[in-house]
């Protein structure tokens, strides 16, 4: 019959999908118990009641014990953390959460992100706000790309600073309807900023917990582009946040859009759908070209098994009006980029699961007296 120690290191086999390592090092194996009939009992500790990946560990665990030599049965039973073992589990992984609450009145987080610069995130970004405003929603955008901040730019803000409220925290700037905030409020126009990986982490945990963003239908995050630093933070920070991915036409940018889904996937946050742009190009006599190529978005949302929010064309206004600092579904709502951006914006409000609590106070009748 296999030893306590050994039915351990068997267990070293079982990694908790969610966390990418082994339960052994997670310290999440709470007992080992090898019976005298060949009956091992193991009991797993689980970071929540009802953890989703719970039959995973029971198959897993079975699985690995039942290799051993003498072993004739496997029962696995599970218990919870408390709070104590998850405040060391965090410890241990290096995570740092957001406090209870930072972001409580926010319903819906939305990251946009892409394989690589340049495909229009940003543009999309203060574009779906401006849409999602329009249609009566209460909107954030935060600028995470904070290496190549652009938002600013595109929403016609930036010589203003946020102010800081009497309870210490930042005030987002406005654009129209839309709370912005950007590092590009705090830095000198155009400043390179170096971040090291802890100060960056700091930076977007700030502009998280710290940025008096009220009630929020949707707050949009314009990533930066690829899979690096920031938005695996923001990952391990809002666990919670949907990913909107956008991609141009063609079948190479595709296979690069499919990577931020892959790090998506890693770090369990839900693809929302995705969305082409520059999907062609119409000539005012109606020619149509294809220039950056044909169907790669719908290829990646069948492949991700997610919806394909919209095809935005290439429309000159709309490169003229992010130059602009005005949203082009505010300057013009008709020309055809805003027409499918403003339906990709209905796609998320679609999508968004209704909210959890009624945040206003039921409105009653007043029975007049007699
Ligand atoms: N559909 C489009 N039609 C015309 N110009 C676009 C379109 N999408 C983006 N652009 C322009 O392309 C450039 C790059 O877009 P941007 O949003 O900054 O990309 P990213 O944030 O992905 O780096 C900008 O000048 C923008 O105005
Ligand atoms: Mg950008």
């Amino acid at each position: 019959m296999a030893s306590v120690e050994e039915i351990r290191r068997a267990l070293e086999v079982v990694i908790d999908p969610e966390l990418h390592r082994s339960i052994v090092e997670l310290d999440m194996v709470r007992a080992i118990e090898p019976g005298e009939d060949g009956t091992v009992g193991v009991t797993v500790t689980l970071t929540t009641a009802g953890c989703p990946i719970r039959g995973h560990f029971q198959s897993a665990v079975r699985e690995a014990v039942m290799a051993l030599p003498g072993v004739r049965a496997v029962n696995v039973s599970f218990d919870v953390m408390d709070e104590a073992q998850k405040a060391a589990l965090r410890q241990a992984l290096g995570r740092s959460e957001l406090p209870q609450g930072a972001l409580a009145a926010v319903q819906n987080i939305v990251c946009i992100g892409s394989g690589k610069g340049g495909v229009g995130k940003s543009t999309l970004t203060v574009n779906l706000a401006a849409a999602l405003a329009a249609d009566g929603k209460r909107v954030g955008v935060l600028d995470a790309d904070v290496w190549g901040y652009s938002i600013p730019r595109m929403l016609g803000l930036g010589a203003e600073r946020p102010a800081i409220s009497a309870e210490r925290k930042i005030i987002p700037l406005r654009a129209g309807e839309i709370r912005v905030i950007s590092i590009g409020f705090f830095v000198e126009e155009d400043a390179a900023v170096v971040w090291r990986g802890p100060m960056l982490h700091k930076a977007l945990k700030q502009f998280l917990e710290d940025v008096e963003w009220g009630a929020l239908d949707f707050l949009l995050i314009d990533l930066p582009p690829g899979t690096g630093d920031v938005s695996m933070t923001l990952a391990q920070l809002l666990p919670q946040a949907t990913f909107v991915i956008t991609t141009t036409p063609q079948p190479a940018a595709q296979r690069v859009a499919r990577r931020s889904a892959e790090m998506a996937h890693k770090v369990s946050l839900e693809i929302a759908g995705v969305i082409e742009n520059m999907a062609g190009f119409v000539t005012p006599s109606g020619e149509r070209y294809a220039i950056f190529g044909e169907g790669g978005g719908q290829a990646l949302a069948d492949e991700l098994d997610v919806p394909l929010l919209a095809r935005v064309p290439l429309t000159m206004a709309l490169r003229e009006q992010s130059d602009a600092g005005v949203p082009l579904v505010v300057a013009d709502p008709d020309d055809p980029a805003a027409q499918a951006i403003r339906q990709a914006a209905r796609g998320l409000v679609a999508l968004a699961p209704p909210p959890a609590v009624i945040e206003r106070e039921p409105v009653g009748f007043v029975l007049p007296m007699v």
